[in-house]
């Protein structure tokens, strides 16, 4: 009889192969060690079509997929990543309990701790429990009739699913939208987070008062829950993640872009500059000092952040890092290059090789794709 293809939901033996190989082998583990494992998990395969990571192979696939990951300019920290480990987790509650802790663990009053939580991998195609944010903290964006939006118009989406399921928000511009879990063939749930874990930070300017009257804000924790990590075959469709933020992501996109909360205008009217011409430079000069806000307010308040000039020069350390270990780091040039003066970093002017290699996050059904 012809060998039949294995099926699509069996998780593959060469993938798992593949990282075990590196895993030991980036481990000074001995090769008995990895001989003994590989052929434990040829034989749990071939019965079930499945394996289980150990703990050590799950965390150091984690990390490894941050540092896989060509659009962060953040990864010189990869080895810091905080693995929990929530693959026991069933019910939505019980996420929302491990998300809790997550938040105030990573947010930690502001010295922010990289962190990722990890719920139960898919089994034969199937998700256990699903996240559907985009990021576990972030701002409603609320449809008026007139067309505008009242938030972020990133959320607006998310925010109509929410309102449809129940949840209800003040209507502000900046109201925190509740998690919302779907356990595996059941309705989605939301739940709001205690109000204590969200930590946000009021934006002013160190010398221009009019710039703190505009009332922005914005949250300490940026953290991604719409990717799936993908290790040894197996993927994990629920696993956010954090880091935190790097200045630019605030001022010079979600406060700034014209499809967010489009804040350059405001900033010229506070600022007193002339916005009839372009060549007046308004908005690079309303940009530079909503940035200089940004950085000033995190720092004010205790909240870790990075400026985009230092963080380019951890890229720069991380590259040489990877370069004596005689891995080629690869890049996607687009997302590496800060918004701001990016010719004034080396990353500018570097070319980076794009291919994604794994373990690595994926953006699965229900792309996001522009965080
Ligand atoms: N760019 C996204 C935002 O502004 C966050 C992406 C992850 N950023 C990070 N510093 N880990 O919300």
């Amino acid at each position: 009889m012809a060998a039949t293809a294995p099926s699509p939901h069996t998780v593959s033996l060469a993938e798992a192969k593949r990282f075990l190989q590196q895993a030991y082998a980036e481990t000074d583990r001995k090769p008995s060690e990895l001989q003994r494992r590989l052929s434990q998990v040829e034989a749990e395969l071939e019965s079930t079509g499945h394996y289980e990571l150990t703990y050590e192979e799950l965390s150091f696939g984690a990390r490894v997929a941050w540092r896989n990951s060509v659009r962060c300019i953040g990864r010189l920290y990869w080895k810091s990543l905080h693995v929990f480990d929530m693959r026991a987790v069933v019910s939505a509650q019980e996420a929302f309990h491990a998300l809790c802790d997550h938040l105030s663990f990573a947010t930690n009053s502001g010295n922010i701790r990289s962190a990722i939580t990890i719920f139960p991998e898919e089994r034969h195609g199937e998700a256990p429990l699903r996240i559907l944010n985009h990021q576990l903290i972030r701002y409603a964006g609320y449809k008026n009739a007139d067309g505008s939006v009242t938030g972020d118009p990133d959320s607006v989406d998310f925010t109509h699913l929410c309102l449809q399921l129940g949840w209800k928000g003040a209507g502000t511009a900046f109201d925190i939208l509740p998690l919302v879990v779907q356990e595996a063939g059941k309705c989605p749930v939301w739940m709001d987070w205690p109000e204590s874990l969200v930590l946000q930070v009021p934006i002013e300017h160190p010398t221009e008062p009019s710039i703190g009257a505009l009332g922005l804000q914005w949250y300490a924790l940026p953290v991604i829950s719409d990717m799936r990590l993908e290790i040894g075959g197996i993927s994990f469709p629920a696993a956010p993640f954090n880091g935190w933020y790097m200045g630019t992501e605030i001022g010079a996109r979600n406060l700034a872009d014209r499809d967010r909360y489009n804040q350059l205008p405001a900033v010229a009217e506070a600022l007193g500059l002339d916005t009839a011409h372009n060549d007046t430079l308004w908005k690079d000069r309303a940009l530079l000092e909503l940035n200089a806000a940004v950085l000033h307010s995190y720092k004010k308040h205790g909240v870790k952040i990075v400026d985009h000039h230092s963080a380019a020069e951890q890229h720069q350390h991380f590259e040489r890092i990877e370069c004596s270990h005689k891995r080629e780091v690869k890049g996607e040039w687009s997302w590496l290059i800060p918004p701001m003066s990016p010719a004034t970093t080396h990353i500018f002017h570097c070319p980076y090789d794009p291919r994604e290699e794994k373990p690595n996050f994926f953006y699965g059904k229900g792309d996001h794709g522009d965080s």
